[in-house]
């Protein structure tokens, strides 16, 4: 019989190895290999088959009620669920360490604990004493929510199986877990999803929403909640930029809902508070009307949202011209000075070039190319685009400006925070909202701003 061979596992990818090395292959990351109990070899139970039991096989018109939702009244947080928690899933959320999950789960739960909810929380990481402290911050120290600290998974099942059902738990964080079935150290990939698993059996066995929370670690010390993301059903992000105190709860898996969908959230004094209306507060107060700055209608899973593309170009004093870029792809910002240099002739390739999403703000849609084309035009013609004006279109290589979803939504957007004319694709369908001007391609937008036409013209 094959002997049992591999035994180091990486600690951020999960993949498994022979040999220890200081690189993984697999994900590249450096000194993310552990040695690990040994794995048996792929069909190791093949060769001593082992008699089954046999199951029912149903067809798809079997009808099934749809599992409850369990709401925990905190509005941003339940549709980026899909509209609640459903009973006997499990719910990864994942971020950054510092970010706000566990301040998110404490209210999460406390809420619905406030409406009458059975939810348990286990902390692994900080003692009774200090998640008490936070509950007295948020307000939540009345919210019957049933506490625990414990790292253990046969004592937290032990426990949890002893009382109510509850309906909702969390474990914070996954990284903290360990079982006592494995010699593995806690934190090791080969606990982390054998812990993992156990307490997802017991959610989908129990009818229970279960709710993990785990750090991403950029150093790979402790074993990322990859490696457990097809365990779950779903798979939230808490992302957010340090310095700024808005984050955004971003689904990016979700049996029961829909991805892409977000849940805006300000971190204040007291918790976290719900941004009901995303767009005013991306925005900002734009007082100043200084060149390069374009407000994108964006769109953000249903959401509309409207945030403003900061640009600045400026001549470059090294051989080599910096592109420095927060919130966007450093690859989408060289292809549209690709294409304004080819076909609009603005040429800005061996200027410095920055660009920035006011706010904190990750945008990832194609949509935003003719905003921060805008931008860049406008900064560099040193001419302020119109104040109540939003952009938005997606540009071709070809220099064509090509239609976006849902335009519809995004102006109404944009007219009900007092916007009133967008740039948009030729083809959009307008319906009147705004005054809409349709743009065909890149170099149609650069002689609608005055200053960057007559530069043109005074190099031809
Ligand atoms: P925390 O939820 O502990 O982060 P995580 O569990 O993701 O590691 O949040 C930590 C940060 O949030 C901490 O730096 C302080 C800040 N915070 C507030 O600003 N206000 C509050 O009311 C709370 C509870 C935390
Ligand atoms: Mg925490």
């Amino acid at each position: 019989m094959a002997k049992s061979s591999a035994s180091f596992a990486c600690q951020n990818c999960g993949a498994v190895s022979a040999k220890w090395a200081g690189k993984c292959e697999s994900c590249n990351g450096w000194n993310t290999i552990v040695e690990e109990g040994a794995v048996p070899p792929i069909g190791a139970g093949a060769a001593k088959r082992i008699k089954g039991r046999k199951f029912a096989l149903e067809d798809l018109k079997t009808q099934d009620t749809p599992p409850p939702r369990r709401m925990t009244g905190i509005a941003e947080f339940d549709r980026v669920t899909g509209g609640g928690l459903v009973a006997g899933s499990a719910l990864l959320v994942g971020g950054d360490p510092g970010i706000g999950k566990s301040t998110l789960i404490l209210q999460a739960l406390g809420e619905y604990a406030k409406q009458g909810g059975h939810a348990v929380y286990i902390s692994g990481e900080e003692a009774m004493a200090q998640v008490r402290m936070r509950a007295a911050r948020m307000g939540l120290s009345d919210a019957p929510l049933m506490l625990g600290a414990a790292t253990n998974v046969e004592d937290i099942l032990a426990t949890i199986e002893a009382g109510n059902p509850p309906g909702i738990i969390a474990i914070d964080s996954i990284q903290t877990l360990w079982t006592g079935a494995l010699d593995a150290a806690p934190g090791t990939v080969a606990q982390l999803r054998t812990a993992s698993f156990d307490l997802v059996r017991y959610a989908k066995a129990s009818g229970a929403a279960l709710l993990l929370v785990g750090h991403v670690t950029k150093d790979g010390q402790i074993a990322g909640p990859k490696v457990i993301e097809h365990l779950v059903d779903a798979v939230l992000y808490f992302e957010g930029e340090r310095g700024h105190h808005f984050r955004v709860l971003r689904a990016v898996k979700n049996r029961f809902g829909a991805t892409d969908e977000i849940g805006v959230f300000e971190m204040t004094g007291s918790g976290l508070a719900e941004v009901a209306n995303p767009s005013a507060l991306f925005l900002g107060d734009r007082t100043s009307a200084a060149p390069g700055t374009a407000v994108f209608a964006g769109l953000e899973g249903t959401r509309p949202l409207l945030c403003e593309i900061q640009a600045l170009v400026s001549a470059s004093a090294y051989g080599t011209p910096r592109r420095a870029v927060v919130g966007w792809d450093t690859g989408r910002l060289a292809m549209i000075l690709a294409v304004l240099d080819a076909r609009a002739g603005v040429g800005i390739g061996a200027a410095d070039v920055y660009l920035n999403v006011a706010g904190g703000l990750k945008i990832t849609e194609p949509a935003a190319d003719l905003a921060a084309a805008a931008a860049l035009a406008s900064s560099l013609a040193g001419e302020p685009l119109p104040r109540d004006t939003v952009f938005f279109g997606e540009i071709s290589l070809s220099g064509d400006i090509r239609p976006v979803p849902q335009a519809e939504s995004r102006l109404k957007e944009a007219a009900k925070l007092g916007f009133s004319k967008a740039f948009v694709p030729a083809g959009t369908r307008a319906t009147g909202v705004l005054h809409c001007t349709e743009i065909a391609n890149v170099a149609e937008l650069v002689s609608l701003i005055p200053t960057a036409r007559q530069k043109l013209r005074a190099a031809e």
